[in-house]
């Protein structure tokens, strides 16, 4: 990883209160900029709280355009769906444009989701801002760590993860690092062993994961010091 810059919190509200304001800001900017704002939202559960801050907000939805990092092949009104949960935090309280809300169709099965998607991505330039979380295994998007994903593919099928469900699409490291900005969030005890593995230089797909500009993660003070 191109060093990305570490930000501690105190906890996770205070980290989500500052997340939601870097999203804001990097939305002006590069809809100012170059009229549209492009965003990979995180799935899991520690984003929850910035998209329902977020939703709260008022941006210039007209412009943004948002992409999941990864999905789950599950039906499309599943609760586990990342889809499911953007929508009900986020996406079902802003204007963006249906056009611009690009799920991935995981319904049709890995494979065909993920080329779907692939052909969706190939029309992004550069993302302007990602978002990833940090799964206890040291997961991301669905990149789990000890798989050998394909080099190539902007979308991947993923099958045998580990954590349910196993058959998942996930964006490729490289897609993921298209970025002008990546916000990594990690917050609680139970990240606290893969955190230490990062900083001690243990190869974990977020390490094959970069920036073109800057990369930040923000960790709370559970994830940091491993006290709750
Ligand atoms: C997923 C996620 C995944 C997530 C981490 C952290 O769909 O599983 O995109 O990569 O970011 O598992 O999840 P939590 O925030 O729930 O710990």
């Amino acid at each position: 990883f191109t060093k990305p810059v570490w930000q501690l919190f105190d906890n996770a509200t205070v980290l989500a209160e500052q997340a939601t304001q870097d999203i804001l800001n990097a939305a002006e900017s590069a809809i100012s900029q170059r009229g549209a704002f492009h965003l990979v939202l995180a799935g899991g559960t520690t984003p929850k709280v910035i998209y329902r801050l977020l939703a709260k907000t008022d941006s210039d939805w007209q412009h943004w355009h948002v992409y999941l990092g990864d999905e789950r092949c599950l039906s499309p009104d599943d609760a586990e769906r990342n889809s499911v949960m953007a929508s009900e935090c986020l996406l079902n309280d802003v204007s963006i444009p249906d056009s611009q809300v690009h799920f991935i169709p995981s319904e049709l099965g890995s494979d065909a989701a993920a080329a779907a998607y692939d052909k969706v991505l190939q029309n992004v330039g550069q993302f302007d801002m990602v978002l990833l979380g940090m799964g206890e295994d040291g997961h991301t998007a669905s990149l789990f760590p000890g798989h050998i994903y394909p080099e190539g593919p902007l979308a991947l099928p993923v099958l045998n993860a580990p954590k349910p469900p196993p058959e998942r699409v996930s964006l490729s490291s490289a897609c993921l690092s298209n970025n002008d900005q990546i916000l990594i969030l990690i917050t609680g005890q139970s990240k606290h062993d893969r955190v230490l593995d990062w900083i001690s230089g243990v190869d974990m797909p977020i390490t094959n994961i970069t920036t073109n500009n800057q990369a930040s993660v923000y960790c709370d003070k559970e994830a940091w010091t491993g006290d709750a």
